[in-house]
């Protein structure tokens, strides 16, 4: 069923896991997703970018899609939809409009003061519409859809600033994480994220889960984390199998053959995410 992630991420704070917000780029690996997520009883919260909605024909594409799949393979856990990254109100009133349940208004580009009056707008349009909304303070590094950025970390001050001025739902404050492959060690600020939690009551998200020990998100999750974003570890998993099956299969032609062969690779990274997240009824 299609819903906003606010009652999802709410039973994850109190009963400490995280929901795992995986990022979808096709028809395929949403339906693997789905797939996996509904067999394992773990709500999922279906992560969209800008980018990758616009590879996907549209906002109204993804959605149909993903309502179409719902209905099809009889899904029965909580799916949200959510715009990953959005960078504009405009894009976040596009994705809202097209049916999207949730929102996240990337706001880090701006200063704390622009960033809360986007996040604002944003909020106020959303709630009207059943949406929730997630934003960013500091600056998680990395590349996300094709924009590099430096790490900036959090500070508490500006996240109760934020919170407290926007009524947001749910926040990503940046402690260290990276979207993308890590040089070197994750650095995640875990002690921080304790003191944001404590300060502020709402659901905490920390984006670029892929490369980040268990250990580092076991404890993450312990400090307040209630939504863990897996991209690139899916991009790889499913590379690494396709590229073998072609390999190994010169002769096949069929697309649904090639394609499919990145199946097992998906379920396989869903699967080891929810038992780690804790987010399964049945973990
Ligand atoms: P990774 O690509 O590093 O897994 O991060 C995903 C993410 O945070 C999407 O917002």
């Amino acid at each position: 069923m299609l819903v906003n992630a606010k009652e999802m991420l709410n039973r994850a704070k109190n009963s400490i896991y995280a929901v795992p917000q995986f990022n979808i780029n096709n028809l395929e690996w949403t339906k693997y997703i789905l797939e996996r997520c509904n067999e394992l009883d773990s709500p999922v919260i279906l992560g969209v970018s800008e980018g990758a909605a616009k590879y996907m024909g549209g906002f109204k594409t993804v959605y149909n899609l993903v309502e179409g799949l719902i209905i099809d393979l009889n899904i029965t856990i909580p799916v949200a939809l959510h715009l990953d990254h959005g960078r504009s109100f405009e894009s976040c009133k596009k994705a809202i409009d097209n049916g999207f349940t949730s929102v996240m208004i990337d706001g880090s580009s701006y200063s704390l003061e622009e960033n809360i009056k986007i996040t604002k707008e944003v909020v106020l349009y959303a709630h009207e519409r059943n949406v929730t909304v997630e934003a960013e303070v500091g600056h998680i590094g990395g590349n996300e859809d094709g924009i590099e950025a430096d790490i900036a970390y959090a500070n508490l001050e500006d996240c109760i600033e934020l919170v407290l001025k926007t009524g947001v739902d749910f926040l990503a404050p940046a402690l260290g994480s990276v979207h993308g492959i890590y040089k070197g060690e994750p650095k995640i600020d875990t002690v921080k994220m304790k003191e944001i939690r404590d300060a502020i009551d709402i659901p905490l998200v920390l984006h670029g889960g892929t490369g980040i020990g268990d250990e580092i998100i076991k404890n993450s999750i312990s400090s307040g984390i209630c939504k863990i974003n897996i991209n690139t570890e899916l991009q790889i998993a499913w590379n690494k199998n396709i590229r073998k099956y072609v390999e190994d299969n010169k002769d096949v032609y069929d697309p649904r053959k090639i394609i499919s062969a990145g199946e097992q690779a998906i379920k396989e990274v869903v699967k080891e995410k929810i038992k780690l997240f804790g987010s399964s009824s049945e973990a």
